[in-house]
């Protein structure tokens, strides 16, 4: 069996670099759309694994739910603090890795992930704690970027400076229904498979390329490794890659970001 572990404390890394929620504010929509999706309801257990700054956690709260988020960043968990207290909601946050997730069985009516945990190398193990948490009868929700999406091209463009691990799956995979399928087997039976999209804004292709080498872990990571020339390329191929979504006729971004929106009823 493949052992993760160095890979999971880079990736660690990776995460805690740059200023991830200055991302993962952006695309709350898709967390809203994803609690009502999975039918979340007042009095919920709700779970949001590798929750970030708390995108599903908080959405959940703003329902009335018993909402918990976890994610392996100290940082980013104190930001999800910062933004319920702002807004007065009751959410707990706790450090943890989503491939052992650190609750018992079964302690959650709906568990969800908004482009979380599908980075979790050890894909086959993530997807078990995701389904051991969750009650039998409880529902899990999961949106996923598609590998031929706007976020599974960006992946592309990263790739093609620093290939990823032979041993580690695409995380857009859990943006495919056949990968889901695989994943959880009979333990999930999957009662809405939806494609979405979620637009991406941004003042320009370049200002869209700059954000994400400011803020984005993995590329602000990956950036910082460069040299002028090489960075100047990278940055390059980033601002291609809302240009080939854009439907903005202004010089601004407008660009649709695919993604799986999957619910499923635990066995
Ligand atoms: C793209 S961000 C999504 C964050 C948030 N769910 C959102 O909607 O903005 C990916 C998150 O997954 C977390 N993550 C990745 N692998 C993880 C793991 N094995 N255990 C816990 N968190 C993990 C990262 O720290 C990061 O916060």
């Amino acid at each position: 069996m493949a052992d993760f572990t160095a890979i999971k404390e880079r990736q660690r890394q990776a995460w805690e670099s740059g200023d991830y929620a200055r991302v993962g504010v952006t695309l709350q929509i898709m967390a809203e759309r994803l609690v009502e999706a999975a039918g979340v309801r007042a009095g919920q257990r709700v779970l949001d694994v590798a929750c970030g700054q708390g995108n599903a956690a908080i959405a959940g709260a703003r329902r009335f739910a018993e909402a918990t988020g976890v994610d392996y960043v100290a940082g980013l968990l104190d930001q999800g603090r910062q933004r319920a207290e702002a807004e007065r909601l009751d959410v707990t946050f706790m450090e943890g890795d989503a491939e052992r997730l650190p609750f018992p069985d079964a302690s959650f009516d709906v568990t969800l992930s908004t482009v979380g945990v599908m980075f979790a190398p050890d894909q086959e193990r993530a997807a078990a704690e995701v389904a051991r948490v969750t009650r039998p009868g409880g529902t899990l929700g999961l949106a996923s970027w598609t590998p031929d999406g706007l976020v599974g091209m960006m992946f592309r463009a990263i790739g093609a400076y620093a290939p990823p691990p032979p041993q580690v799956r695409s995380p857009m995979l859990w943006g495919t229904q056949e990968r889901l399928r695989e994943l959880f087997g009979d333990k999930v039976e999957w009662v809405g498979l939806a494609t979405r999209t979620y637009e991406f804004c941004y003042r320009s292709p370049e200002h869209f390329a700059d954000w994400f080498l400011a803020n984005y872990g993995p590329i602000h990571r990956l950036g910082s490794t460069m040299d002028d020339a090489t960075l100047a390329n990278f940055a390059a191929d980033l601002a291609e890659v809302p240009k080939k979504f854009n439907r903005a006729d202004d010089g601004t971004v407008l660009a649709a970001g695919e993604y799986l929106e999957a619910v499923g009823i635990r066995r």
